[in-house]
């Protein structure tokens, strides 16, 4: 049996996990992200495999890293929500490790994962989306993950959707994923939790009274419990959501599209408006067959499991070859 290590390394945490061919994970571990020191992020990997490494023969890792990763799967060239700006992550982690490494994009492995394992796995293409901090995109194309001439494809997130918007963490304004995020829900969840309203309350309740520690967790489950207004906001994320769908589903009419990342667990409190918002804007409407928009299948755990995987066929291919 073949082990590889897979890294998650989002905006607020890492994750990590020993993955075997199948896409099971077998070991687990889990920290916070160091947002603001890229050394402290590479003292966290080095230690999650010493301890990961002591109980299993892992043979590669791989990283999914919440940012831009330059297309030799190497360099780290720049992150909305941390402190990389052209890290060479691949050969840090390799130099400390000793293990082959690859990186890429945090989001393109949750693609990776569920087209795989996961719910596209019968399908020749994917198009996915992730929906945490920001929001991440993949595209699978004939069994092959598209990454574009440079490796940035797939930065759905910053589409511009609101010219002169709301500033985004990358620099731009109006983009997409301050729309369409968890950070939409958080943003409002600690505006109503500051100024006292009922949904407000509810959620300082929820956190134990910080209004900073309130975040879309708290929004989804105030929702689920029937608060009319958290539902409106997850269906107003979710209107936003299936209008990026139909832009996305012009450009590249795919059969099915994955929503994946925390706010996915929403579920149809989520899913039922975008894709009532995707029907009312597609283009071409009742003449083609529209994409199905299906939930994420592989959890919180797709990034790793796709990176550890993407990893582990790389490493076996350049085997093969020498
Ligand atoms: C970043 C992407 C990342 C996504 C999800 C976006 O803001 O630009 O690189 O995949 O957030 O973490
Ligand atoms: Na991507
Ligand atoms: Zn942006």
């Amino acid at each position: 049996e073949r082990l590889a290590l897979g890294f998650d390394i989002g905006g607020t945490k890492i994750a990590a996990g020993v993955v075997d061919e199948d896409g099971r994970v077998l070991a687990r571990r889990g920290t916070e992200t160091p947002s603001t020191d890229p050394m402290a992020v590479l003292d966290a990997i080095s230690t999650i495999t010493e301890e990961l490494r002591s109980d299993h023969h892992v043979r590669a890792i791989g990283i999914g890293a919440a940012g831009f990763v330059d297309a030799t799967g190497s360099t780290v060239l720049f992150s909305p929500h941390l402190a990389w700006r052209n890290e060479p992550l691949r050969d840090a982690v390799a130099r400390r490790t000793r293990l082959p490494v690859l990186v890429d994009n945090d989001a393109n492995a949750s693609g990776w994962a569920e087209w795989r394992f996961g719910a596209a796995q019968n399908e020749p293409d994917l198009v996915l989306i992730t929906l945490g901090t920001g929001i991440g995109g993949a595209v699978v194309i004939d069994g092959q993950p598209y990454r574009g001439r440079y490796g940035l494809a797939g930065e759905f997130g910053h589409m511009q959707v609101v010219p002169d918007g709301l500033p985004c963490e990358c620099g731009n304004r109006g983009c997409w994923e301050q729309y369409a995020s968890g950070r939409v829900l958080t943003r409002r969840g600690r505006e109503a939790a500051a100024s006292g309203t009922e949904l407000g309350r509810r959620l300082l309740d929820a956190v134990g009274g910080d209004p900073e520690a309130v975040t879309g967790r708290q929004v989804t489950a105030a929702a689920e419990g029937g608060d009319e207004e958290a539902v409106a906001w997850l269906a107003d994320v979710g209107d936003w959501l299936g209008v990026g769908i139909a832009g996305l589903a012009a450009a590249l009419d795919p059969g099915v599209v994955v929503i994946g990342g925390g706010v996915s667990d929403a579920g149809e409190l989520l899913l039922g408006p975008a894709r009532e918002a995707f029907s009312r804007t597609l283009t071409g409407r009742g003449y083609r067959t529209e994409a199905r928009i299906v939930r994420a299948h592989l959890g919180p755990e797709a990034g790793l499991v796709g990176a550890a995987d993407m990893a582990r066929l790389t490493a076996r291919r350049r085997r093969q070859a020498s």
